[in-house]
Parts: structure tokens; C-alpha cells; sequence
């Protein structure tokens, strides 16, 4: 399939092109953390997720793991719309990323029809067996000025096992409540007006689960903390 000279010039581009091509940073690299740029050539703009430039073990050793969960989900996901598809693996460190046009759900005023079509979206990379795992601070729903809902940052994915694989499909279903919870908190926090009563006890119930899973979540940030690089 032939693509426009531009794409064709992405698809090229070394990892020090596509950092001087870049037009604004979504996030500067941390010691855990990727750079997330957007790089434009001529009227194409992809997205940059990139642990390359970082140094010590978390660049070298979980970097292409994060990287390797990343790409396979997007690729897992390529018919779901919504989703960004995979441009291409730069190397086992730095990903392109199709661009989605819209802005953190929290930056935005989405009307009605977005929250229904954020619900369906979810439920389909559901049925297309990925939790998400990472939804729950909002930041990885965007929407654009049409309503129209994004979901971005599969590095937490989880996969739906084989049907006899019981006790992991059992943890994939935990991912999925969670996703679900995220949403309606998305929607306590951004449209309250739009809850309705199973919403409501929905929140009530994964209240106390959710208590315990931050408690592991926080334990889990500080030893990482502890033991990164830095620099
Ligand atoms: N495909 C994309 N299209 C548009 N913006 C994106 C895309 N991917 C990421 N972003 C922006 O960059 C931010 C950080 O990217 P993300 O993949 O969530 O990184 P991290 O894993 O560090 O959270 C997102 O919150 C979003 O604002
Ligand atoms: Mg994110």
C-alpha cells in the first residue's frame, strides 16, 4: 500500500529526527517515565512514546516490556475505532502512535453523547478481550470537539485468557470492573447529572476493593521510586 511522502518520511525517521521534529511534549521523561511528543512532517502528526533517551536499568531492562505491552494491545485492537492504531515499533524502546485529535476528557466540556460513546467504545475493547488497567485518573480518556471519545496508553494492559484459563479470565474480569468503575467515576466527576442508580451502588460497592488496590498501587510506586535511576 503506498502512503504520502510525509508518512513515508515518518516511517523513516531515526529517533533523534523524531525528537527535533517534535512540536510539543504531552510529558518530558521521568525516571520511570516515557516522553510522549508530537511529531509533525508535513501535514501527517503522529504521536512519540519514547523511553530512549533515558539512562540505567529502567530504559534497559522494563522500557521494552512496557514498550513490547504497549504495541501488542494497540496491535490486538487495530479494528476497534477509538483506539490509536500502531504506526510503527521505532525500536524496542520507542513507539509511533496514530495522533487522536482531542484533549484529556478533564480539559474538556464533552456533551452527552460522548459519555455514550466512551461506554460503548470500552465495551468493545472489552469484548475484544483488553481491560484497559490504567483508566482510573481520567487522563487516558481523550474527547474531541465532536464528541467524539479516544481511549489512549495500553502499557497496563491485560489479556483475556483461553476459556479454560479460570483463575486468570477471573483476574481479567477484576481489570474490566475496574475500567467500569473508572467510567463512572469519570462521570460523578465531570457529569453527575448523568449517574444513575446503579451507578451509584456500583461506586458504593467497589469502594472498599479500590481502598486496598491504592494501598498496593502506592506500596508498589514507592519501591519502584526507590530503586530507579536519578538522574
Ligand atoms: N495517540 C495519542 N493521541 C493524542 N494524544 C495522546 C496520544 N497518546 C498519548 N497522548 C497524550 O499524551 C499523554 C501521555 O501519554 P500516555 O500514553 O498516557 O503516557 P503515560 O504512559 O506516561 O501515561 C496522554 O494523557 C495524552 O494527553
Ligand atoms: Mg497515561
Amino acid at each position: 500500500m503506498s502512503c504520502s511522502p510525509d508518512r513515508a518520511a515518518l516511517l523513516a525517521m531515526t529517533r533523534h529526527e523524531l525528537h527535533a521534529a517534535a512540536r510539543q511534549y504531552f510529558k518530558t521523561a521521568g525516571p520511570t517515565e516515557p516522553e510522549v511528543a508530537l511529531v509533525a512532517c508535513g501535514s501527517e502528526r503522529v504521536v512519540f512514546k519514547d523511553y530512549g533517551r533515558g539512562r540505567g536499568w529502567f530504559a534497559r531492562l522494563i522500557a521494552p516490556i512496557l514498550i513490547w505491552r504497549e504495541a501488542s494491545g494497540l496491535a490486538h485492537l487495530r479494528h476497534v475505532d477509538g483506539v490509536p492504531k500502531l504506526v510503527r515499533r521505532v525500536d524496542c524502546r520507542g513507539l509511533l502512535i496514530e495522533y487522536c485529535p482531542g484533549v484529556p476528557w478533564g480539559q474538556a466540556r464533552p456533551g452527552e453523547a460522548a459519555y455514550q460513546r466512551l461506554s460503548k467504545l470500552l465495551a468493545t475493547v472489552h469484548r475484544a478481550g483488553i481491560a484497559h488497567g490504567d483508566l482510573r485518573g481520567g487522563g487516558n480518556f481523550l474527547v474531541d470537539i465532536n464528541d467524539r471519545p479516544y481511549i489512549v496508553d495500553f502499557v497496563a494492559r491485560v489479556k483475556r485468557g483461553s476459556a479454560w484459563n479460570i483463575p486468570w479470565n477471573w483476574v481479567f474480569n477484576q481489570f474490566v470492573a475496574a475500567d467500569d468503575s473508572a467510567l463512572i467515576k469519570l462521570r460523578a466527576r465531570h457529569a453527575p447529572h448523568l449517574l444513575d442508580d446503579d451507578d451509584r451502588e456500583a461506586m458504593a460497592y467497589r469502594g472498599r476493593f479500590e481502598r486496598a488496590a491504592r494501598a498496593t498501587g502506592a506500596t508498589v510506586r514507592r519501591v519502584t521510586r526507590r530503586f530507579a535511576p536519578r538522574d
